[in-house]
């Protein structure tokens, strides 16, 4: 008895029925006919090893198992391929054993984030947020903020004029106007939005961009609230470390006027590339409500003082994550927007 040439020819008939099997009782009968234990071939030849030759049963032996392994492999194989093709004859059938498909989850934009952020600042303070029209008129974008007629702002180059008189607001500033007729002091509000001008593109402008004004009203209001306020706003903002630095700036619509930095939260003042190594970094306009606002709108200004101040969101954000190009804000690419998490 040859064995090793029977478990040859065994193996030539097995991968003959094989290839014919087409569903997955054909292969459950194959296996059995092969590799079930009482009455299986296989099993059957296994059987006779302990009668052979000796010097021929350890070769016979290992031969055995190879082809034990080879039919179990090959019995996989095919039940593989046959879900397969069932799957792609029928392409609506589910598979309910496959893990599922995890919905995409949303995020908010860095922008949004922001917002929410210094929306919640002040919210915390008692303010209350107010929303002014994006398309205002010449009026209340620049007249009533005491804007000068001869005003660069107001050249029909940097603004978007879409009539004689109306245009997309330049800053968040004419909603003091607007707040200030809805209202009467006192007043305690904020107002982010969407403002537009006609600059060129650059890595540090975008023709629209985001500010938020705030605006406080009432008797006895001071120059020392508005720093105060500032300094709390800047601490909950960037770190309780961080020193605010008031310098003399004028803005039509406030006298004194001040631009506000605060110690760089970066380097701690020791010079960076974000605070272009002077320590400090500018992040907003303020000052003291300026009396022709109130003439504008009809209050009596005996008695009564305001500050305001207004700060570019898209600016915050870019310092607080260290983003070097605004532009990357409104390309909507998933790779950078999806790093600020939800
Ligand atoms: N409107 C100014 C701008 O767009 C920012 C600003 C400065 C707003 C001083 C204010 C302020 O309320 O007091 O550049």
């Amino acid at each position: 008895m040859d064995l090793l040439a029977e478990l040859k020819a065994l193996e030539a008939s097995f991968r003959a029925e094989i290839a014919a099997c087409s569903d997955d009782h054909a292969l459950t009968e194959l296996r059995d006919r092969y590799l079930s234990r009482k009455r299986g071939l296989l099993s059957d030849k296994m059987r006779l090893l302990p009668q052979i030759d000796p010097a021929q049963r350890a070769v016979a032996g290992q031969r055995a198992n190879e082809l034990k392994r080879l039919i179990e492999e090959k019995l996989q194989e095919r039940a593989s391929e046959i879900t397969a093709s069932q799957r792609a004859a029928k392409p609506d059938l589910i598979d309910v054993t496959l893990p599922g498909i995890r919905p995409p989850r949303g995020f908010l934009h860095p922008i949004t984030k922001t917002r929410r952020e210094i929306c919640r600042i002040f919210m915390q303070m008692g303010y209350s947020i107010e929303d002014g029209p994006e398309l205002d008129t010449d009026y209340f974008n620049f007249e009533a903020a005491n804007i000068p007629p001869d005003h660069p702002a107001r050249d029909a180059q940097d603004s978007f004029y879409i009539s004689e008189d109306t245009l997309l607001r330049t800053h968040t500033t004419p909603v003091q106007i607007h707040s200030m007729l809805r209202r009467k002091p006192p007043i305690r509000i904020i107002a982010p939005g969407r403002v537009f001008r006609r600059d060129a593109t650059d890595a540090t402008h975008t023709p629209m961009f985001f500010q938020v004004e705030g605006l406080v009203v009432g008797r006895g209001i001071s120059f020392a609230h508005l720093r105060g306020t500032l300094q709390t706003f800047a601490h909950m903002m960037f770190g309780s470390d961080v020193k605010l630095r008031l310098r003399p700036s004028y803005f039509p619509f406030v006298e004194p006027g001040a631009e506000v930095d605060i110690s760089c939260f970066l380097c701690k003042g020791r010079g960076c590339r974000v605070c272009k190594d002077s320590g400090w970094i500018e992040i907003l306009g303020s000052g003291m409500v300026h009396p022709a606002l109130f003439d504008r709108v009809g209050y009596d200004p005996t008695g009564l003082t305001g500050f305001a101040f207004g700060m570019g969101i898209d600016r915050i954000t870019l310092l607080k994550y260290g983003i070097e190009d605004t532009r990357l804000f409104f390309e909507n690419d998933l790779r950078f927007i999806s790093q600020f998490g939800g």
